[in-house]
């Protein structure tokens, strides 16, 4: 049986993996929400790690409030930089596997060719800073780890944009939306069932990889294709980033490269407008 601490656990991303971890027999999942297991109490991370014998972490904990971030970068830093490193600092003690999660936003957004692992981050925003430190405080403090970075992450659970959409598309008769940003959507299903291959794999190919679903899409698209699969009839504008003001700037191209983890994990990676259909079905079920 391999042991898996699941960090929160009440998040989209720990949401989709309990949906599936049912049938993945060989694991046995240990789910702790922010109430049972701060990330930023470096004591009450050591503890619990010395207390069971986790053979893997995946870290779905965060401040995600990209926007929220910032006014309140400490707070951020506090869990996406700090709380990774406490993180990461008793996986190595207790010779953990970290599985972590990042994003497409520890990069600036100013290239026009989809990013590699070998592409150097540069954030744009707040929270994009505070990610690309967790990632640094693992690389600095653990060697046994996988960083995913995907993007775009959607899903029937949580918060996210489907939801919105949707929630959206039965309020209102008009609805703008931007279209140039781009990106890929990722299905956090998806993103679930290729984290439980990796810890079925159960290799030693640690680094940084890039996850997220085949093609591309501007938020525009998106949201287009998500009103086509659910039927809903709205009138959607094509709109700039500018004309959408923020706190956060997002980067304009986010798109990642896939070659690394396809060829590592010889997956086949869904494409996003394959994926939806299914998000879009299972949301309705809820
Ligand atoms: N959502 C996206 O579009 C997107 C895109 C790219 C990458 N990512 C990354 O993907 C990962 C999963 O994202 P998600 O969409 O599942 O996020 P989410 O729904 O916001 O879930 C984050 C979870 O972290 C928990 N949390 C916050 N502070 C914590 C702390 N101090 N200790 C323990 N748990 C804490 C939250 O609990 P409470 O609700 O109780 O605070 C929440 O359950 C994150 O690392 C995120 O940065 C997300």
């Amino acid at each position: 049986m391999i042991n898996v601490l699941v960090t929160g656990a009440n998040g989209q991303l720990g949401s989709a993996i309990k949906s599936i971890a049912n049938t993945e027999g060989l694991i046995s999942f240990t789910y702790c929400t922010s109430s049972q297991l701060n990330i930023t109490d470096a004591d009450a991370i050591l503890e619990n790690f010395r207390s069971y014998d986790y053979d893997y972490c995946i870290n779905c904990a965060a401040y995600t409030n990209v926007d929220a971030a910032e006014e309140y970068f400490a707070q951020a830093n506090a869990i996406n930089g700090l709380g990774v490193k406490y993180l990461a600092t008793a996986c190595k003690e207790s010779r953990t596997k970290l599985i972590h999660i990042s994003t497409d936003f520890v990069f600036s957004g100013k290239h026009s060719l989809p990013y590699t692992e070998f592409d150097t981050p540069e954030p744009a925003s707040a929270y994009g800073l505070s990610k690309y430190r967790g990632e640094q405080e693992i690389s600095k403090h653990l060697s046994d780890y996988y960083i995913i970075r995907t993007s775009w992450l959607y899903s029937e659970f949580g918060h996210n944009f489907m939801k919105s959409m949707l929630k959206l598309g039965k309020e209102r008769a008009h609805l703008s939306v931007v279209f140039d940003q781009i990106g890929s959507p990722t299905y956090a299903v998806d993103l679930a069932r290729f984290i439980l291959q990796l810890i079925q794999k159960n290799t030693d190919a640690f680094g940084i990889y890039h996850y997220s679903n085949e093609g591309v899409a501007s938020w525009y698209d998106f949201a287009k294709a998500i009103f086509e699969e659910a039927d809903i009839r709205i009138a959607l504008s094509p709109i700039r980033t500018a004309e959408y003001p923020l706190p956060a700037k997002r980067p304009s191209y986010s798109v990642m490269d896939k070659a690394k983890v396809k060829a590592s994990f010889n997956l086949q990676i869904p494409h996003w407008r394959d994926s939806l259909i299914e998000a879009v079905k299972n949301n309705a079920l809820l």
